[in-house]
């Protein structure tokens, strides 16, 4: 059966850096709470809109593929910081590239949109539906964020994973084994979807008079921890067991990284001795979609995966949504080009990125609680 390949992969992270110090000159927390609690220490905050972030990171993607965005024939863009509902943020994506072959698609199943949407070009490339695909998790929670809320403003920072997937023949070279994405177990606890839950974003705030732009977060961490254990920790044993394979077959997990004390206790639950894990939450926090595709791109990058290696990457998000893949990493680990695409600079701090949002959100009043 043909597969899809992944072929290209690119990271963009915005320059403005939000350490744990500024974090606590607004807020009452320290540096020592939060990377107790979370293994974080600083995050990216964008001075571009989310749209942007997934440019680079597809000009990227592409340049390490060795293709251009005449090849692309889908854009599936997961994230739930869309730049706008209608059009999608796809469409935006393919005119920066000038990828006009492309049909255009978002994708919202919060922090695991980035992993959902592979699976989706995966199957679509796999049918034969399209022959190549720029699959993107990007985010700007920064712009969605309570700063005033310490529960959940310690947790997130903004970024963009992309990967360029395209259609392979396996029959046709015996050098080409089956890689790609080679089975998924998806699902939801729809039952505690107020548990992480942005209030504001979606019609049904605008008819009850919320200002548009604001936004308050309803977010128990304590159980949205237990879930993502649990939800990551059956999505894993369900999908090792759906591709038939021993866990000793896997080689390294690259999970969400939420938190690192999450992390830690799937890790322990699941078991994989043997199994490499790959950690970054220290240095960009929980970038909601983005966060699963830049890790992967980071373990390549940092020869932590090497070609043939069998990758297990479990995520979970609101939703609450939770999914766990098995990808074969192809015979490539290495970019055939590089693009000099960047963002435009800028000069400013995640402290002045932050303190700037913060002070747009105070002039629309939030509203009393429902
Ligand atoms: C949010 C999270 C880090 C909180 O850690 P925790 O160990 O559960 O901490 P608690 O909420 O029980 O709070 C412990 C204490 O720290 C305080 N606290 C909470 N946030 C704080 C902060 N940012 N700084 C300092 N103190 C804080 C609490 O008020 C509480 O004080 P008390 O004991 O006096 O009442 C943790 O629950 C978590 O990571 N949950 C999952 C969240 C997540 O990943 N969501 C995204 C899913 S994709």
């Amino acid at each position: 059966m043909a597969h899809a390949a992944i072929t290209g992969w690119g990271k963009c992270l915005p320059p403005g850096i939000l350490t744990n110090d500024d974090l606590a000159t607004f807020i009452d927390t320290s540096d020592e709470w939060i990377e107790s609690r979370t293994g974080m220490k600083e995050r990216r905050i964008s001075h571009v809109p989310v749209s942007d972030l997934a440019h680079v990171a597809c000009a990227r993607a592409l340049a390490c593929a060795g293709k251009t965005a005449a090849d692309v024939d889908m854009i599936i863009f997961g994230s739930c910081s869309f730049d706008s509902q209608v059009p999608n943020t796809s469409s935006q994506i393919q005119l920066l590239l000038n990828a006009s072959n492309a049909a255009c698609m978002d994708l919202n199943t919060a922090c695991t949109s980035g992993m959902y949407a592979l699976s989706v070009a995966n199957s679509m490339i796999r049918t034969g539906a399209i022959n190549s695909a720029l699959v993107i998790g990007a985010e700007v929670i920064s712009q969605l964020m309570d700063w005033s809320d310490r529960d959940v403003a310690i947790l997130f920072g903004d970024g963009a994973g992309a990967f360029y997937l395209e259609r392979e023949e396996p029959d046709t070279g015996a050098s080409v084994t089956e890689n790609g994405l080679l089975a998924e177990s998806l699902g939801c606890f729809g039952e505690a979807r107020h548990i992480l839950a942005v209030e504001g974003m979606g019609a049904k705030y605008a008819n009850i008079g919320w200002p548009l732009g604001t936004t308050r977060w309803n977010f128990e961490g304590r159980e949205i921890f237990k879930r993502a254990v649990t939800g990551m920790q059956s999505g894993c044993s369900q999908v090792i067991e759906k591709l038939g394979i021993e866990p000793a077959d896997i080689n390294i997990i690259v999970p969400h990284q939420a938190n690192l004390r999450i992390i830690e206790a799937l890790a322990h639950r699941l078991n994989l001795a043997d199994a490499k894990l790959f950690i970054n939450i220290k240095r960009y926090g929980n970038m909601s979609a983005a966060t699963a595709p830049v890790a992967l791109i980071e373990a390549v990058e940092e020869n932590a995966i090497k070609s043939g290696d069998l990758i297990l990457v479990p995520a979970f998000g609101a939703g609450l949504s939770w999914s766990a893949q098995l990808i074969r990493w192809g015979n490539r680990t290495t970019p055939i080009n590089h693009s000099d695409i960047d963002l435009r600079p800028s000069s400013r701090s995640g402290l002045e990125l932050v303190n700037e949002i913060a002070a747009q959100h105070k002039k629309n009043r939030p509203p009393e609680p429902l």
